[in-house]
């Protein structure tokens, strides 16, 4: 089956652009189920989720269709409500659809998403937003239920400030005419780009990025023309790669400030780090000093999707490290792979005590999911020997063409089938 190849120990040199953030593009794709006209996003990368989202719109009858690294979006002849398992099941960000789906049909019938198996991914605070909202929801054989026929805007308390749900309310109150308020909201950069999709299709939205998001709903929504912001975990693996691996690598089309906790952190190892206005400099002699503590949190604390990668890190960091994952009870698969590469790592209810050491070996590992297989790059790129590594879709879902970005500043990764034969 199709792996990566990598032989460890080079040094990264040279340059990376970032890519358009997954995590935006995914509730942007949602969202455009509702614009009356044609949506043009700008240099999408082909990530595995985002065809996944182009297969669920053209599903329920609308058009996605790709030219010169452009996505078109037109909805306008949308006529299903229904978002069967097969479709649903394979990412998270089908439930961002719930919202959408209920606001331009007036009911939905939706079955449970799936995405990376990092803990249960409970859909409650959803539900019970929707429900909020005056929408009946019932669930039943796997399937949510939803009827639009009473909705009403109103104050939506979230108990915890869950992305997708905030993402998934936002959406669904654009179809409420009047003022819905979200209060507990999450704050990430990707529900700031989220309001700005919308507003840049003449939708009214304000707050996002702050404790309370205010939706005037009921109103049109025009074509629009709009590139996503850049991608902060895609950046956090190239900054933290170069960390591990040695070298000079800057990091081009950033909004550096949307990874301040990294950096942060960094600046007690031996990592040295040049902030520009839109590109980082990152410097390393490949054995860095250990960055201490770092605990996952919401934004703009500790983003949890570079807690493996962090993990890898320091592994091959002078000291001891510690990493506390607060946000996913079970992102920790990734895990047993490190070790399986001479990482002495223990882990117990979401403490993760990491004593690095300046050598790890490679070995053949599988990516357990998205972030945990690109923890296994970088530790393959910094190991001594080569590393294969299986299930690289799961990689593919989130970093588009990784190995030909690692390739191109010095890692030696390919891409090829993998037979394992070390005996
Ligand atoms: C989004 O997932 C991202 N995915 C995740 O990125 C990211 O890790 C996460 O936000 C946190 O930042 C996308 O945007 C597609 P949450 P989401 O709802 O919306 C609990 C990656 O690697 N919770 O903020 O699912 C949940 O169990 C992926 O790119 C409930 O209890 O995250 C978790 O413990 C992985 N009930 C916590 O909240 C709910 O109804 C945070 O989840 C919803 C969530």
């Amino acid at each position: 089956m199709e792996g990566f190849f990598i032989v460890g120990g080079n040094a990264l040199e040279g340059e990376i652009n970032i890519n358009p953030a997954k995590n935006s593009l995914l509730p942007i794709l949602a969202c455009s189920i509702l614009i009356d006209g044609e949506v043009e996003l700008k240099s999408v990368p082909l990530y595995k989720d985002v065809l996944v989202m182009c297969d669920i719109i053209r599903h329920l009858g609308g058009k996605a269709s790709f030219k010169n690294n452009n996505l078109y979006i037109d909805c306008r002849d949308m006529d299903k409500d229904c978002l069967p398992h097969e479709l649903a099941s394979p990412v998270r960000s089908s439930i961002f659809m719930l919202g959408a789906i209920i606001g331009k049909m007036g009911r939905a019938k939706v079955a449970y998403p799936g995405g990376c198996d990092i803990g249960l991914r409970p859909i409650d605070l959803h539900l019970k937003g929707v429900r909020d909202l005056g929408a009946k929801v019932i669930e039943k054989n796997g399937y949510i239920y939803a009827d639009g026929r009473n909705l009403a805007p109103r104050d939506v308390l979230l108990s915890f400030p869950s992305v997708g749900a905030t993402e998934n309310l936002m959406m669904l109150a654009l179809s409420i005419k009047g003022q819905t308020r979200l209060l507990n909201p999450a704050r990430e950069p990707e529900i700031v780009d989220l309001q700005s999709f919308i507003n840049s299709c003449g939708g009214k939205v304000r707050g996002a990025g702050s404790d309370m998001i205010v939706i005037d709903g009921g109103k049109k929504l025009h074509e629009t023309s709009f590139k996503a912001i850049p991608d902060r975990i895609e950046t956090g693996t190239y900054i933290i790669a170069t960390a591990m691996c040695g070298g000079r690598v800057k990091i081009n089309n950033v909004i550096p400030s949307h990874n301040n906790s990294l950096i942060s952190k960094l600046s007690k190892t031996t990592c040295k780090i040049q902030i520009n206005d839109d590109s980082i400099i990152v410097e390393s002699d490949g054995h860095v000093k250990s960055f201490g503590e770092v605990e996952t949190a919401v934004y703009p604390g500790f983003p949890t999707d570079l807690q493996a990668q962090m993990t890898a890190l320091g592994a091959v960091s002078e000291g001891c490290s510690i990493v506390i994952e607060n946000v996913f009870e079970a992102r920790n698969k990734h895990i047993a792979e490190l070790i399986k590469m001479g990482c002495d790592i223990k882990s117990k209810n979401g403490v993760i005590v990491i004593n690095g050491k300046d050598k790890i070996y490679g070995a053949d590992v599988v990516a357990p999911d998205l972030r945990g297989g690109a923890s296994l790059v970088l530790a393959g790129l910094r190991a001594e020997g080569y590393t294969t590594i299986e299930n690289i879709s799961l990689i593919d879902r989130g970093y588009f063409k990784l190995e030909e970005k690692l390739s191109s500043i010095g890692g030696n990764i390919k891409r090829l089938e993998i037979i394992k034969n070390r005996c």
